[in-house]
């Protein structure tokens, strides 16, 4: 019922494009292959929250994320901070190409929703 699809052709790559679904934004980067290059050479074992880039994406260049800070729950500012991803404009929390946090008082990365890809290359988040 609360299934949304997305067209992901409308999204160039380096873009980011936010989406509603269950009242809360999605946050949806087309990652250039530098990014993800970036993101997947990052010391991830060294992290606040330790991911690796790998388990929060299941393209490289998709990152689906909900755009809700873990902080208290701001929307963070894409294309802005000091890890070349996300920042959040309440209190200062950084997050990088993964949306992971690094800097700042949010104690975790910011949360990947249950989505998949269909044939034609739409995003279902479910
Ligand atoms: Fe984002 Fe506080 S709500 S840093």
């Amino acid at each position: 019922m609360a299934k949304v699809e997305i067209e992901l052709a409308s999204i160039p790559e380096g873009k980011n494009a936010i989406i509603k679904w269950r009242g809360k934004p999605v946050f949806i980067r087309h990652r250039t292959q530098d990014e993800v290059q970036e993101a997947r050479q990052t010391d991830w074992k060294a992290l606040r929250d330790p991911q690796r880039d790998e388990e929060r994406t299941k393209k490289p260049e998709w990152l689906v994320m909900l755009g809700v800070c873990t902080h208290l729950g701001c929307v963070p500012i894409g294309e802005a901070g000091d890890f070349g991803g996300w920042f959040c404009p309440c209190h200062g929390s950084h997050y990088d190409i993964s949306g992971r946090i690094r800097k700042g008082p949010a104690p975790s990365n910011l949360e990947v929703p249950v989505y998949d890809f269909d044939e034609a290359n739409n995003l279902l988040v479910i």
